[in-house]
């Protein structure tokens, strides 16, 4: 068993981030774990980008309690006790014989820019006014995102990375390294992602984020207590997306919660508080999960990077941009993603020089790249070497 535990890091203390939406950021803080040894010739490295309100704890058991006093909710605290005796959110295919084997590989994961698990975010404080920055952080991209992931590796030693690899807005990332550092990365693996937010992606992040901004103690981001009721819509809607029907169906069918029946005495008021069904259960108890472990402006903040993500923006366009990546490249596509449909990626891998694409047989959509472990490894061990 691994045991994890997030480092912190201080960047850009004597020359700031040039954001790519304008201004500038500096003293980032920045967490990250790592797995594995680095070899001597620092070519065993594998770079693993986490989704939206992912973290740093991509394997292994947390080996005590942490928190991140720089952030005025401490939701690091808060993550590290629920997810206490709780593998990393890719401990599936990150280990010892797994794919990204550590026995082998060097394995970094950072938290990302934006983000409130120990690296700098709306939630975090602004060391130069000592204030939370709440709505005054400013927009950032995948492409800062990326920059910052950069700087981690220069403050860490190393010159150079083996592969990357991510899943969702990971993947966003993973694919933004192939153009913005080609010198300094060898392969790339995008899963369940796209080139671009599409116009379908963002109507769905925009009904999420109408329901932050809508909550009465929003704000206008300036809060002092989360807008949890916001969020959790926000988490419901983003739900819906990460699965898909036949698995929704298929798990809940139309079941009632707990034995709940129509002659039940509290089906009246189960039925109006959206509540009598297991999917109503369900959702409702994801989103309340969310609000005790991720900050509100975070979510707008990275939402907003990906929304913004364009692969091809200021590059040309999509064939001559893809066909100038020279990583080698596996993508992978989820069968029944609608969030990022598979022909996208397989359209993608055919227009990315001698790229590979598989796909991901499973009813789970978007989120199967969290849950089709068995298929994952076989995919990543063939590819990578
Ligand atoms: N009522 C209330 N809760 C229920 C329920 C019901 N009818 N049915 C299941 N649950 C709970 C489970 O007890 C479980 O609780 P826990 O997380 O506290 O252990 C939780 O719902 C998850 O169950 P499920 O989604 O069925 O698990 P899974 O194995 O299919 O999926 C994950 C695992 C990690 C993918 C999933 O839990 C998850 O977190 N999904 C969202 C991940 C995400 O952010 N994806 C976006 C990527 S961009």
């Amino acid at each position: 068993m691994i045991y994890a535990k997030t480092e912190f890091v201080n960047l850009f203390n004597n020359f700031p981030l040039d954001l790519e939406f304008g201004g500038k950021l500096f003293n980032i803080k920045t967490a990250y774990q790592t797995y594995g040894k680095l070899n001597s010739e620092c070519s065993n490295v594998i770079l693993v980008c986490h989704a939206l309100t992912g973290n740093a704890h991509a394997a292994g058991i947390l080996a005590e309690k942490e928190s991140d006093p720089d952030n005025a909710f401490d939701l690091l605290s808060k993550y590290s006790e629920m997810s206490c005796g709780r593998p990393g959110w890719w401990d599936g295919i990150i280990g010892p014989g797994k794919a990204l084997d550590t026995n082998k590989y060097f394995i970094v994961c950072p938290n990302i820019l934006g983000s409130c698990y120990g690296t700098t975010g709306p939630a975090s404080i602004d060391r130069e006014t000592s204030k939370v920055y709440g709505s005054s952080f400013p927009v950032i991209s995948i492409k800062d995102i990326v920059k910052v992931q950069r700087e981690l590796f220069t403050s860490l030693g190393i010159n150079r990375i083996y592969a990357a690899i991510g899943g969702s807005m990971g993947g966003m990332q993973v694919l933004e390294w192939s153009l913005l550092y080609p010198d300094f990365i060898e392969c790339i693996i995008p899963v369940a992602t796209a080139i671009k937010n599409t116009a379908w992606a963002i109507a769905l992040n925009l009904a999420a984020k109408r329901a932050i901004c809508q909550d009465p103690v929003f704000n206008n981001g300036n809060y002092t207590v989360q807008p949890e009721k916001g969020l959790e819509l926000a988490r419901i809607i983003a739900m819906i997306s990460y699965r898909s029907d036949i698995s929704y169906n298929a798990k809940f069918d139309r079941l009632f919660q707990n034995g709940l029946n129509y002659d039940s005495p509290e089906f009246n008021k189960k039925i109006n508080d959206n509540s009598v069904f297991a999917i109503q259960s369900y959702l409702n108890y994801q989103g309340e999960k969310i609000v005790k472990r991720f900050d509100a402006n975070s979510y707008l903040a990275i939402t907003n990077a990906i929304d913004l993500f364009d692969l091809t923006r200021g590059r040309g366009d999509t064939r001559t941009v893809l066909s100038s990546i020279g990583t080698r490249t596996l993508c992978v596509g989820v069968s029944s993603d609608v969030l990022y449909p598979p022909s996208e990626l397989r359209t993608t891998a055919q227009m990315i020089p001698g790229a590979i694409y598989k796909e991901i047989t499973s009813p789970f959509g978007h989120d199967s790249f969290l849950i089709e472990f068995e298929q994952l490894n076989k995919m990543l061990t063939d590819f990578l070497i």
